[in-house]
């Protein structure tokens, strides 16, 4: 029985390469266009390693410094210098958009009765907008941020957070990511877990495999009534 469907917010909710791509649709900046593939790919993996690095070393900081170093460092290595442009790919970050059929999907989950929350390094306020943008309130139950408890996925604190939040098992538990690190952390800590593998990317060569895997979040509603059954 899985009676909650907990997601992770970037990468599986919202697409964080948008905020790049959006901008590069953006009139004043269509020179960018050559550029925003790069910059928005190592954005997203310098955001990663820093929350990583940053738990390692036992030196927190909050998310959104840690988006904005992980911009810092992706400009300065494709060489913009462009504080304007800094500046509006920042704002955007703040009105990701969600995938197309994220809405449909937890909409149809909570007509099934099942519980639906966020968990994600996202900080409060970066999450509360994202949320808002997209008009996913409705439809999810909670929002949980790590910044309450200051420290990154994968780290099993962050996974006991829904426990402590919902009072309930591993085994009511449905963990949702795109992100295949984050999959096996929340495998290790004992979720059942879907692996929402849009690009077709190699499995992680880590201990702890996805329960499933599917190319986007569209069968999840079905999935979870299967299981379920
Ligand atoms: C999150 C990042 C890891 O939302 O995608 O937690």
């Amino acid at each position: 029985m899985a009676n909650i469907c907990i997601f992770d917010a970037y990468g599986t909710l919202f697409d964080v390469m948008s905020a790049a791509r959006m901008l590069a649709n953006e009139k004043a900046y269509d020179k960018f266009s050559k550029y925003s593939e790069k910059v928005s790919n190592t954005w997203r993996i310098k955001q990663l390693e820093y929350t990583w690095l940053r738990n390692i070393m036992d030196d927190y900081l909050d998310f959104w410094q840690i988006t904005k170093d992980g911009l810092d460092f992706a400009l300065e290595e494709s060489q913009i210098q462009n504080t304007q442009l800094r500046n509006r790919l920042l704002d955007l970050y703040w009105n990701l958009s969600a995938y197309s059929e994220a809405r449909d999907v937890l909409i149809a989950l909570k007509s099934n009765n099942i519980r639906t929350g966020i968990l994600s390094n996202g900080s409060r306020d970066m999450l509360d907008s994202a949320v808002k943008s997209a008009n996913l309130n409705d439809n999810l139950d909670v929002v949980l941020s790590i910044d309450k408890i200051k420290i990154y996925k994968p780290d099993p604190k962050v996974y006991q957070m829904v426990l402590d939040h919902f009072n309930c098992t591993k085994g009511d538990v449905l963990f949702i990511s795109s992100n295949g690190w984050d999959i096996s952390g929340a495998s290790k800590f004992g979720f059942k877990t879907l692996w929402v593998n849009r690009n077709f990317n190699p499995q992680d060569r880590l201990n702890f495999k996805p329960w499933k895997i599917v190319n986007n979040l569209s069968a999840i509603p079905s999935i979870v009534k299967e299981l379920n059954e």
